[in-house]
Parts: C-alpha cells; structure tokens; sequence
C-alpha cells in the first residue's frame, strides 16, 4: 500500500480561497473513492485567521455548490514543507511568501501555483474575494472547481 500523497492548499488568511480548495479536493477524491490515496489540508501565509473558522460567505458559497467545508484557520509553518508533497499557492503574492521560508529552495520542486492545472487560464491567480461580492466567492468557487479536478486527473495516474 503506498503512503497517502500530502496535499497543501495556500493563501493568506486561510478562510476564502484554501478551505474551500481543500474542500473541494475532499469532496472529489469521496466521489472518486479514492480518499484513501490522498491527505489534504490548508493553512495561510498570515497569521490574521488562526483558529478561526471560514468566512461565513465561503461556507454559504460552499453550501451552495454542495461541499462540505470543516477546516480551522491555521499559519504555514517551515515543517509544512518536508511534510507535504505537493504546495499550492492561490495566487503570486502566497507564492512569494512561501518561498521566504528557509527550506524554500530544497523543496522549491513541490511549490506551485495552483492555477497551472487551470485548462482555462494557466498560469493565472486565484483572486483574492475578501472584498468581493458573493458572485466573486462563485468565481472563485468556478475557478478552484476546475483547477482541481485537473490537479485530481494529473495527481491519480
Ligand atoms: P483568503 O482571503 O486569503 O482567501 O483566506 C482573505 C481572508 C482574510 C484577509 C485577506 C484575504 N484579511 O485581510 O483578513
């Protein structure tokens, strides 16, 4: 039996963007039966959120699209490096901090940013909904959709 590929999903607080990622990814991989393979989490660059939970219009926004979300905010730590395979950062400023991390360099292989696997927009941002309106939180529900089960297709082979 092969050890569990360790998921990371980033942004900065830890309550929009990466706990609906995370959620998301739960979501397919129980609908895929293939939960044993993987192991997912998420946490943010900044320490605002620790311990909290999403923000309510996540949650809402994730109700509505039929995913579960359960995750408490928590701040990326160096060991979140050794310890995962594969690090996502929503957009370019997440990307940036995690590679102030001391380890960064040695792990720099397993940092990306998550919307490589965007068959839409490569290469693009995960914008940032803090301010936004509730039809931001449902583009940006879209855009993780979409970036993971591709993330999914290319992680499962
Ligand atoms: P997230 O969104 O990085 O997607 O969790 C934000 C949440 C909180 C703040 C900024 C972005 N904040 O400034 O508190």
């Amino acid at each position: 039996m092969p050890e569990p590929k360790k998921i990371l999903f980033v942004c900065l607080g830890n309550i929009c963007r990466s706990p609906l990622a995370e959620a998301i990814f739960k979501k397919k991989i129980k609908d895929r039966k293939i939960e044993h393979l993987f192991i997912a989490d998420s946490c943010g660059t900044s320490n605002y959120h620790i311990g909290h939970t999403p923000d309510p219009r996540t949650i809402r926004n994730a109700e509505k699209n039929g995913v579960d979300i359960q995750h408490l905010g928590r701040q990326l730590v160096e060991h979140d490096l050794h310890s995962f395979d594969i690090i996502l950062a929503m957009d370019k400023n997440n990307l940036y901090n995690i590679h102030k991390l001391p380890a960064a360099n040695e792990f720099a292989y397993k940092i990306k940013l998550l919307r490589e696997y965007d068959t839409e927009e490569p290469n693009g941002e995960v914008p940032d909904p803090y301010y936004g309106t509730e039809q931001d939180f449902q583009k940006v529900f879209d855009i993780l959709d979409r970036s993971v089960s591709e993330l999914l297709n290319n992680i499962s082979q």
